[in-house]
């Protein structure tokens, strides 16, 4: 699959809206409520439309939510993914909460070897904070279980937020020194109404020139096929990667090569325009294989080829929040 000329190949699925955390960032700051349960694809809907987008060309899979270890049975809906032959790469992105030694052996069996983690903060009671739960410990003992039992590489996801961890990116980042970890600095997008203001966003200069201040240079990693937008780095001596995810100062949109389905049986060209194309009902009023590549191939030429999130006006943006769609 084309987009303009991007090679399409990578899926991110969101196979739940719903969260076991409430990050500032990332859900509303009014209330909301989750999508009824009979409007969320079905696992074997998900399965068909992702063998129909892997005929097209899709070869990677990212299992994204709210949090995808909430929804119930995700084990054999991962046993059935995992069983694409085409599919060549499959990664998660969980907050780590629900994760345990068990359930990592579990992913490991079925062939998934990479996890980000969701982590803005080394302080526990920051982070009840941040994500509204108690969890740090639990949080940081699935990353360390995931990294004693062979997850590589594994991710950390951090989003710096002035006046709340932007004291910690020294200390985030000297996890690195110490273990094999890619850590990414993510800006902070305003999505919807969160809570958090755009002062507090802070942009990824600002974030290396402290890093730079107590490490040295950061010398630029080589990039490699599974990189995504992520600009990687790495301090002296470092086992590990710093990288930095630039959504804001610098938009990677003609770079990006993503198709995302959401848990509402949507595609999604981008995660910054709410521009959607329902699958779900055209599958369930029984439409055939081919109607609906078509419908893939169709959403995919709305894929923009810039975003409007740099303007001034973005808070005022009618962007769904990210929880629903899943980063
Ligand atoms: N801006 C930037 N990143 C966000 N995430 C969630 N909300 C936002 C936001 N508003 C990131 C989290 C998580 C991933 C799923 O999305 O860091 O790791
Ligand atoms: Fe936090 Fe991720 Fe849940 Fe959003 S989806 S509330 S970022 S854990």
């Amino acid at each position: 699959m084309i987009a303009g000329n991007r090679p399409i190949n990578y899926l991110r699925i969101s196979v739940t809206d719903r969260c076991n955390f409430r990050c500032q960032y990332c859900v509303p700051s009014s209330p909301f409520s989750v999508i009824e349960h009979k409007k969320i694809a079905r696992y074997e809907e998900i399965l068909r439309i992702t063998n129909l987008a892997c005929n097209l060309g899709i070869t990677k899979v990212r299992i994204t939510g709210g949090e995808p270890f909430v929804r119930k049975d995700i084990f054999s809906f991962l046993e059935k993914l995992c069983a694409i032959d085409s599919l060549k790469d499959i990664s998660i992105t969980t907050n780590g909460a629900l994760l345990t030694r068990g359930k990592i052996e579990k992913l490991i069996t079925l062939g998934i070897k990479r996890l980000n983690f969701s982590l803005d903060t080394l302080d526990p009671s920051k982070f009840a904070r941040i994500t509204g739960r108690d969890r740090f410990q639990r949080v940081w003992e699935s990353i360390f279980t995931a990294h004693t039992l062979g997850i590589s590489p594994v991710k950390i996801n951090a989003v710096v937020l002035r006046g709340i961890n932007d004291d910690e990116i020294e200390d985030i980042t000297a996890l690195t020194l110490k273990y094999p970890f890619h850590i990414r600095f993510i800006e902070y997008m305003p999505m919807g109404d969160s809570a958090v203001e755009k002062e507090q966003q802070m942009l990824t200069q600002e974030i290396m020139e402290k890093i730079e201040l107590k490490f040295g240079k950061l010398m630029p990693v080589k990039r490699t096929a599974n990189d995504g937008p992520a600009k990687k780095f790495q301090i002296a001596g470092a086992k590990g990667i710093v990288g930095f995810i630039t959504p804001i100062s610098s938009h990677f949109c003609s770079e990006c090569n993503r198709l995302r389905l959401t848990s509402r049986g949507t595609l999604r060209p981008c995660l910054l325009n709410n521009y959607e194309k329902d699958i779900l009902n055209p599958l369930r009023n029984g439409a055939s294989d081919d109607e609906l590549k078509q419908i893939i191939l169709a959403a995919l030429t709305k894929k923009p080829s810039f975003h409007g999130l740099t303007d001034q006006s973005i808070k005022d943006m009618p962007i769904s929040h990210m929880t629903s769609i899943g980063g």
